[in-house]
């Protein structure tokens, strides 16, 4: 199951584990988005999901249609995610009800859901979740505070995670990508002066692509990764290293 799947990482991420021969579930809000991914995609083996991640009755019915249709999720891939828009800046110049929306979406959604996966997961002793956390979690981003704060969460999360459940069978790690050229981030990178600005802090001096990420998820979530648990992995060029 991959939340957020109707654009950017998310929508590379269905994909990838649809190509690797897997049963996918296609959570996201947008069901235009959802419906040309779908189309996209053409697969038996793809069930697109409408659901606000922050609406308990939504994740609910997308849940028992997916277990209805697939079984129980193995892997669960929290990506949807979103930094506020232009009011969400610095702590306190952020409208309450716009951070809260943040916190929401970038937080609480990732531990609703892992709340509804864990027991199926435990029951069989055997399951992934991973986190789409960022490098912002890691280290905070200049007018970016409710972001930062919910993804450094997001990775404290998939800690508690690993060391509540690791002897159960379950693992979890966090991925931190830095800036990856997605609808999300595309204003900014189709705008050359704020390039060169977001490259000159980029020790690679190049933007990451959606398949840097996916490529880290197929890894992480396959049972070549089965000693990897509770770690947040930077996918940055450099970025968080400096
Ligand atoms: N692009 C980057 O540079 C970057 C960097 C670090 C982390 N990330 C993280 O990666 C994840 C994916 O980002 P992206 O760049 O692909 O963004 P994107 O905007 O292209 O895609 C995000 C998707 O999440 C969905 N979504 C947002 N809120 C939702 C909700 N409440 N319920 C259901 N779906 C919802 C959107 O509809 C959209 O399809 C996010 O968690 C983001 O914070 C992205």
């Amino acid at each position: 199951m991959v939340t957020g799947a109707a654009s950017g990482i998310g929508a590379g991420l269905a994909a990838r584990f649809l190509s690797l021969g897997d049963q996918v579930v296609a959570l996201d809000m947008d069901r235009g988005g959802l419906a040309s991914l779908a189309d996209q995609l053409a697969s038996p083996n793809l069930l697109p999901a409408v659901a606000d991640v922050t609406d308990d009755a939504q994740l609910e019915g997308a849940l028992a249609e997916a277990v209805a249709r697939f079984g129980h999720p193995e892997v669960l891939i929290n990506n949807a995610g979103t930094t506020g828009g232009a009011q969400a800046t610095t702590l306190h110049e952020t409208p309450p009800n716009v951070a809260d929306r943040v916190i929401d979406v970038n937080l609480r959604a990732v531990i609703r859901l892992s709340v509804a996966v864990l027991p199926a997961m435990l029951e069989r002793r055997r399951g992934v979740i991973l986190n789409i956390a960022s490098v912002a979690g890691l280290v905070a981003f200049p007018g970016r505070a409710a972001y930062s704060i919910a993804k450094a969460a997001v990775i404290q999360v998939t800690r508690a995670i690993a060391v509540d459940y690791g002897r159960q069978g379950i693992r979890s790690v966090a991925l931190c990508p830095g800036m990856i050229d997605t609808p999300m981030t595309h204003w900014r990178l189709a705008q050359p002066s704020l390039r060169e600005e977001v490259l000159a802090r980029i020790p690679q001096r190049t933007i990451g692509a959606v398949s840097d990420v996916v490529g880290a998820a197929a890894f992480f979530a396959s049972d070549e990764a089965s000693y990897c648990n509770g770690a947040a992995i930077p996918i940055d060029g450099g970025y968080s290293a400096v």
